[in-house]
């Protein structure tokens, strides 16, 4: 019983171990900042986060020709190039397939402006005579783009007549440097978009309404048309009341406001009577002496406000 419990407990260990060795080994670089795993930039690591969708991604420029040609590859995040050497972007010299390293990983540094981000790899490969034999470094700027989550990498330029500092120019777009879109309405133009949009709904739907299941028509096919005339003729005669200059012989008058008052007379009114009676009426009322003509129904009184929405027993 027992030496079969140790071999099975041996055989554990064993997994474990594998298992152990495995993870540790399949674990991807990944870009590393300035400062331990709890003292890093917040801001750098927003900035990183915001550039994840680009983690699987790989980047590829070829420039130059013949001896001087070379291919730059680059990665965000992520080993770029053939070799383990924790490159995020290196050079390989076309005509005898060397690899250079420009920056490694774990040597980010990144930061932004309103529309790009400035990602960084420096501790390259130092160079063989130039700037002081520093290490080289990869600069890569990506702009603004909203068309494109990453798109034309392109070396920009070579900095190597310095004594040091020198440095590698990129540029890339991408959708992911864009500050987010700001809305360009306001809520007061939104509100008024979706008034109109109910205005317009209500007079076409009713309009329809009206005309397909009512079976209304001229004037009548529009919606409510008896409740926007007695509107139409209240905001008329508040208007009247409001803007008229003159100060009315007969203010009483303004009580009727031809609806009520007219409206029960109208009925026993000869057809002939009635214009000469309206007429009468309206010139007292307004006091007019004789700036606009008369004639019955609104339609043929063009100075009257709204009058094309007034009916004819409010005409004034
Ligand atoms: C990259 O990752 C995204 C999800 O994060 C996935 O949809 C996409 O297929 C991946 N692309 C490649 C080339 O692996
Ligand atoms: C690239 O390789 C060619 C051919 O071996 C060589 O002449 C050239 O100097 C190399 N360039 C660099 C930068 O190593
Ligand atoms: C890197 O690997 C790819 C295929 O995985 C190959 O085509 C390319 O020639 C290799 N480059 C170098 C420099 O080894
Ligand atoms: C970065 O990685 C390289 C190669 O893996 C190593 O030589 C170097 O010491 C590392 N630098 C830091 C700051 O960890
Ligand atoms: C940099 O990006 C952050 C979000 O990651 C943003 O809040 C900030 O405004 C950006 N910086 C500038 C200068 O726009």
């Amino acid at each position: 019983m027992f030496p079969l419990y140790s071999s099975w407990r041996t055989g554990l260990l064993l997994l474990l171990a594998v298992a152990v060795r495995e993870s540790w080994q399949t674990e991807e670089k990944t870009c590393d900042l300035v400062g331990e795993k709890d003292k890093e930039s917040e801001k750098e690591l927003a900035l990183l986060k915001r550039l994840t969708p680009l983690f699987n991604k790989s980047f590829e420029s070829t420039v130059g020709q013949g001896q001087d040609m070379y291919i730059y590859m680059f990665r965000v995040c992520r080993e770029a190039g053939n070799h383990t050497s924790g490159a995020g972007l290196v050079q390989i010299n076309k005509s005898n397939g060397k690899e250079t390293v420009v920056g490694r990983l774990n040597r980010t540094q990144i930061f932004n402006g309103s529309n790009w981000i400035m990602l960084i790899y420096k501790g390259g490969d130092e160079y063989d005579s130039h700037c002081g034999k520093e290490q080289r470094r990869a600069v890569v700027m990506i702009s603004c783009n909203r068309h494109t989550l990453a798109d034309n990498f392109n070396p920009v330029f070579e900095e190597r007549g310095k004594v040091q500092d020198c440095f590698y120019l990129f540029e890339i777009d991408s959708s992911l440097a864009c500050s987010p879109e700001i809305s360009h309405l306001s809520v007061g133009s939104i509100l008024l978009v979706t008034f109109a949009s109910l205005i317009a709904v209500y007079i076409i739907g009713g309009f329809l309404y009206q005309r397909l299941v009512v079976g209304a028509k001229g004037m009548e096919q529009f919606p409510h048309l008896a409740f926007w005339q007695d509107l139409g003729n209240l905001v008329a005669d508040g208007c009247d009341f409001v803007c008229r200059s003159k100060p009315r012989n007969v203010p009483a008058a303004y009580r009727g406001v031809g609806d009520d008052q007219l409206g029960e007379e109208s009925e026993e009114r000869d057809d002939h009577l009635l214009p000469i009676l309206l007429e009468r009426e309206w010139r007292q009322k307004w006091d007019i002496q004789g700036s606009a003509t008369f004639r019955p129904g609104c339609g043929g009184c063009s100075t009257c406000p709204f009058f094309w929405l007034r009916d004819v027993s409010s005409c004034p």
